[in-house]
């Protein structure tokens, strides 16, 4: 699949797609977590090994306070209600991203999922709370505090939240935007870059598959010639 191994969604468009249809963006932020579900099915019958999602970024407190509540709601009873799916379909999951915002039931709830599925090597890392500058920052200072005063990229990585995790192959944004907003910075700087005008809540198996299709097209020179 050349060499597909990790592919990171930016979903955007929740929001969008709830004006166009005259509701509110709460309806949206429902429907996409449905997509997000769906996707996450499918990627892995593909054989895709690890799937990261941009789903709550530093920037997004920004919103109201009743949306935030609900996109943090929803995430959080996704989680909880897929549980034992992701233990039977032997996924681990990787929370990217300051779990502190949560109270402390809910953090541990969380943690016990990551616990659960820790051995597993099919990888589902929810970027949540995430913010790419703020990840660098953090390994950073983490070297500072060890006492390290020179890191190599194995060194740095190993520092970030995506630890062992591959470099992103592929990144899919949805909804016409064409941008990073301030995700993985570090872990594309080899991605192909995929931009559909689908809005989250649309994106299926069908456009999934028009995406790999694409990415297969691509000619991965890494700097060098093919
Ligand atoms: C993406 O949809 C979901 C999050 C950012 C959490 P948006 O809520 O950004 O939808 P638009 O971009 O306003 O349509
Ligand atoms: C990026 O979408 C963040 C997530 C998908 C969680 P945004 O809608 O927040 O990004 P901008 O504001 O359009 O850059
Ligand atoms: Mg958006």
């Amino acid at each position: 699949m050349n060499g597909l191994k990790h592919i990171a969604f930016i979903m955007d468009g929740n929001g969008r797609w709830a004006e166009q249809r005259g509701k509110s963006r709460s309806f949206g932020h429902e429907r996409g977590a449905r997509a997000l579900e769906k996707i996450v099915s499918f990627a892995f019958s593909l054989d895709v090994a690890v799937l990261s999602f941009y789903a709550f970024s530093t920037e997004n407190w920004s919103r109201p306070k009743r949306e935030v509540d609900k996109i943090l709601s929803l995430l959080f009873n996704s989680l909880v209600k897929n549980t034992e799916k992701l233990i039977k379909k032997q996924i681990r999951l990787v929370i990217s991203g300051d779990l502190s915002v949560l109270d402390d039931v809910k953090r541990q709830k969380v943690l016990d999922v990551i616990d659960k599925t820790k051995g597993f090597d099919k990888v589902l890392n929810i970027c949540f709370n995430y913010g790419g500058r703020n990840e660098i920052l953090r390994a950073v200072n983490t070297a500072l505090e060890k006492g390290l005063d020179r890191v190599d990229q194995d060194t740095f990585e190993s520092l970030l939240y995506t630890n062992g995790l591959p470099p992103v192959d592929l990144v899919i944004r949805t909804s016409g935007e064409q941008r990073l907003s301030n995700f993985l910075l570090w872990q594309v700087a080899y991605a192909e870059m995929y931009f559909t005008p689908v809005l989250w809540p649309d994106f299926d198996e069908g456009s999934l598959k028009d995406a790999i299709a694409w990415y297969q097209e691509r000619n991965r020179r890494f700097g060098g010639l093919k």
